[in-house]
């Protein structure tokens, strides 16, 4: 038996006796409060429960409505590692005399967009969505999607660190340089209009508000800008430059994918289950304003050129993965006909080891097999 006082002490504790046992006062107890114990005590039948605005107990785990929650849980849980396992010796040799002013521009700006982005993802689906999902399944994963999202805000601490750039200055960037502030600003926006205590998603448009900042995460923000956002320093990595920070941005992106194909299923299954119609103008106008957002600050960060990666690039990338979201979320495609303009970037994110990307990792973890892109 553990000592509760001590639970590392293996002294073995005395049984106190049990209280003795109390008659219940029946004076006192309602026909109301008799029905909800009762109700309460009924098992948990799968088929009742919902994404959203679900009556079933939320602390009982299963038998599974959505056994592809759990199934996120458990494949995250393969690819497990911490940015010290990372050697970045030769990032700050990179760093120091290899790269170019505006590659150094390219490398700090990226680094400055994704880690207040990555705080903000974080508060998204810890503070606004975890706590509006009725089946746990569900939470589950987003409870490690919430710990993912800190283990990469430390991976831009560790590499802004490593690199020895000034830390009050990268992490101000976002509020003086409005091209970074664009990005940074839709987002909040849509996490302060679901991040409020009164909202009630019974009222259909607080529910289609709440599914359009769902997509807007999901399928924009993870699914789009965190998954094109490594692109450039991937470009570099091809290149033979900054191989540590490319490495740890290729674990950082592997849970992106499942960040954003999670996020997108959870949305479509709430607009199946409450009937939900979604405003086309809506959704094309926050398809447009994502997109000028991402052109403003592609062009920014490659104001001046670098080897083998152009504004062009970016833009060009973002429009063929939008189309790639749109598709899986059964939404029209926002830019038609958008070809991929980085065709090494699907291969370049994925982490399978035949193909030798561990060229700087320190320590061994597992991880999964190949994921699937769409
Ligand atoms: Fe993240
Ligand atoms: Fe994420």
């Amino acid at each position: 038996m553990l000592n509760w006082d001590d639970p590392l002490s293996p002294k073995i504790n005395t049984p106190t006796p049990a209280p003795a046992a109390v008659e219940p006062d029946n004076n006192t107890a309602t026909s109301a409060e008799d029905a909800a114990a009762a109700a309460s005590m009924k098992p948990v039948n799968p088929d009742d429960k919902r994404v959203i605005n679900g009556m079933t107990d939320i602390n009982q785990l299963a038998p599974f409505k959505y056994p592809w929650a759990w199934d996120y849980f458990l494949n995250a849980n393969k690819n497990h590692w911490t940015p010290l396992d990372i050697n970045m010796t030769q990032d700050l040799h990179d760093y120091q005399h290899k790269l170019t002013l505006e590659e150094k521009h390219l490398y700090e700006n990226v680094l400055s967009y994704l880690t207040t982005s990555d705080i903000l993802a974080m508060r998204n689906i810890g503070l606004a969505v975890m706590e509006k999902m009725s089946a746990p399944e569900l939470q589950i994963y987003q409870a490690r999607q919430v710990y993912e999202e800190a283990l990469h805000t430390w991976t831009y601490q560790h590499c802004i660190e490593t690199i020895g750039l000034a830390q009050g200055e990268i992490y101000n960037r976002y509020r003086v340089v409005p091209q970074i502030n664009a990005k940074i600003q839709i987002a909040n926006r849509r996490l302060s209009s679901v991040l409020r205590p009164d909202i009630d998603l019974h009222d259909r448009d607080e529910l289609e508000n709440f599914v359009m900042a769902y997509i807007f995460f999901a399928g924009i923000f993870e699914g789009c800008w965190f998954y094109n956002g490594f692109s450039p320093i991937f470009a570099l990595q091809r290149r033979g430059l900054m191989k540590g920070t490319a490495e740890q941005f290729q674990y950082i992106m592997r849970d992106e994918v499942m960040h954003a194909s999670f996020g997108i299923r959870v949305a479509k299954t709430i607009i199946r289950e409450e009937n939900v119609k979604l405003d086309p103008k809506a959704i094309s106008e926050m398809w447009q304003e994502a997109d000028a957002a991402e052109a403003g600050y592609a062009n920014y960060l490659l104001k001046d050129p670098i080897l083998g990666y152009s504004a062009e690039d970016h833009i060009g990338q973002f429009r063929f993965i939008a189309n790639r979201r749109a598709r899986s979320l059964n939404l029209e495609e926002p830019f038609p006909g958008a070809e991929a303009t980085l065709t090494w970037l699907d291969e370049q994110a994925n982490l399978r080891k035949e193909k030798n990307f561990f060229e700087t990792r320190v320590t061994e973890y597992q991880t999964g097999g190949a994921l699937n892109w769409d």
